[in-house]
C-alpha cells in the first residue's frame, strides 16, 4: 500500500513575535505545497538514500512510533528556510500519511497538535501558528477575539494554551521576496525577549503590534486591502524596532512598497522571506530581482493537509 498526502505553505500576515506573548496573529495557507508518499518497506529510506537521523531530525521524531520501516519519498515546493512554513508542511503531510498507513484517519484537530508537538520538540519552542495554518490551509488566527470566526481548536503546552480560529479571507495576490538568507527562528525569539525584559519602550512595540493585527482581522473581514496593505507596511517597522529585519529585508520591503498596498517581512526575520500586498505582481517581482531577491508570486484560498 502506498499512502500520499500533501500540506501547503504559510505567509504570516500580520502578528509574528507578538504571538509569542499572548496577542492575535494571521497566517494564510499559500499555494505552495509539500508531498509525502509513504509505503512500508523492509528498511526506512528517504528519496532512494538510507535515513540518515542526523540529517532528518523531523522524520526522526516523527517515526518514533512507527512499527515498521517506511520508504519516504518528498517533493517540496517551498524553499527550506525561507520563514514560509517548509517544516510545518513536512510534518502535516507526513503525519497525515503515515497515520493512514497505519490504518487510522485522524481528525484535523488531532494532526494540528500532533505537527505542533513535533515543531515544538525538534525546533525547541514554537507558537502552533504555522502547523495550524498548514493543517486547516485558507486562513487562521491564533489568540484572536470570538468575533473573529469559528474556533477550530486549542492548543495546548506546558501550562500555555492558544485558541485557533478559522477566519474568512478575500482573495488576494502576494509577491514573495526570499533574501536567500536562512535564519533560525529560536535566536530571534530569544532576542525578543530579552530586549523586552529590559525595556518597557519594546514591550509597547509588542502591544502595538497587537493592536495593528486586531485592526488586521478588521480590514480581512471588511476585503479592505488598501487597510490591510498600510498595517502590513506599519507592522514591518514595529518588527525593525525590535530588531528582527536585517538590511536585504528592508531593502526588498522599500523596493517593492511603489507597486504595493504594503510589505513586510514574514516570519521571525533576520533574513528568510518578505512579503507585499499588490494587483501590480510583475512589477513587484522585478523590483524585488532587481535588489537581489528572490521572488514568487503566490496566491491564498489554498487547502489544508490533505490525502490524494
Ligand atoms: O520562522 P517562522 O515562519 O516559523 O515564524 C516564526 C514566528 C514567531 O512568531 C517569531 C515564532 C512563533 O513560533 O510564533
Amino acid at each position: 500500500m502506498t499512502v500520499t498526502a500533501s500540506a501547503p505553505g504559510k505567509l504570516i500576515i500580520l502578528g509574528e513575535h507578538a504571538v509569542v506573548y499572548g496577542k492575535p496573529a494571521i497566517a494564510l495557507a499559500i499555494d505552495r505545497r509539500i508531498r509525502c508518499t509513504l509505503s512500508k518497506a523492509s528498511e526506512t529510506t528517504v528519496n532512494g538514500k538510507a535515513f540518515d537521523e542526523d540529517k532528518h531530525p523531523y522524520l526522526k521524531y516523527m517515526l518514533r512510533s512507527s512499527e515498521h520501516p517506511v520508504r519516504i519519498e518528498t517533493e517540496s515546493g517551498i524553499p527550506p528556510g525561507s520563514g514560509l512554513g517548509s517544516s510545518a508542511a513536512l510534518s502535516t503531510s507526513f503525519l497525515r500519511a503515515l497515520n493512514k498507513l497505519n490504518g487510522t484517519d485522524i481528525d484535523d484537530g488531532t494532526l494540528a497538535k500532533d505537527a505542533f508537538d513535533v515543531e515544538y520538540t525538534v525546533q525547541g519552542g514554537a507558537s502552533p501558528l504555522d502547523t495550524s495554518a498548514s493543517t486547516h490551509g485558507y486562513g487562521v488566527a491564533l489568540n484572536a477575539p470570538e468575533d473573529a470566526g469559528r474556533h477550530l481548536w486549542d492548543i495546548s503546552i506546558n501550562g500555555r494554551t492558544w485558541s485557533v480560529r478559522d477566519i474568512a479571507i478575500p482573495e488576494m495576490t502576494l509577491v514573495v521576496g526570499y533574501t536567500g538568507l536562512h535564519a533560525a527562528t529560536g535566536p530571534l525569539v530569544e532576542k525578543v525577549r530579552r530586549y523586552k525584559d529590559r525595556n518597557t519602550f519594546a514591550a509597547d512595540i509588542v502591544d502595538e503590534i497587537g493592536r495593528t493585527t486586531t485592526d488586521g482581522l478588521d480590514a480581512l473581514r471588511k476585503g479592505d486591502l488598501v487597510k490591510l496593505g498600510k498595517l502590513m507596511t506599519h507592522d514591518h517597522k514595529l518588527l525593525s524596532i525590535l530588531g528582527v529585519s536585517c538590511n536585504e529585508l528592508n531593502k526588498l520591503v522599500d523596493a517593492s512598497l511603489r507597486h504595493s498596498y504594503g510589505a513586510k517581512l514574514t516570519g521571525a526575520g533576520g533574513g528568510g522571506s518578505m512579503m507585499a500586498l499588490t494587483d501590480e505582481p510583475e512589477k513587484v517581482c522585478e523590483a524585488i530581482a532587481l535588489h537581489g531577491g528572490k521572488p514568487f508570486v503566490v496566491r491564498t484560498g489554498e487547502h489544508g493537509a490533505r490525502l490524494e
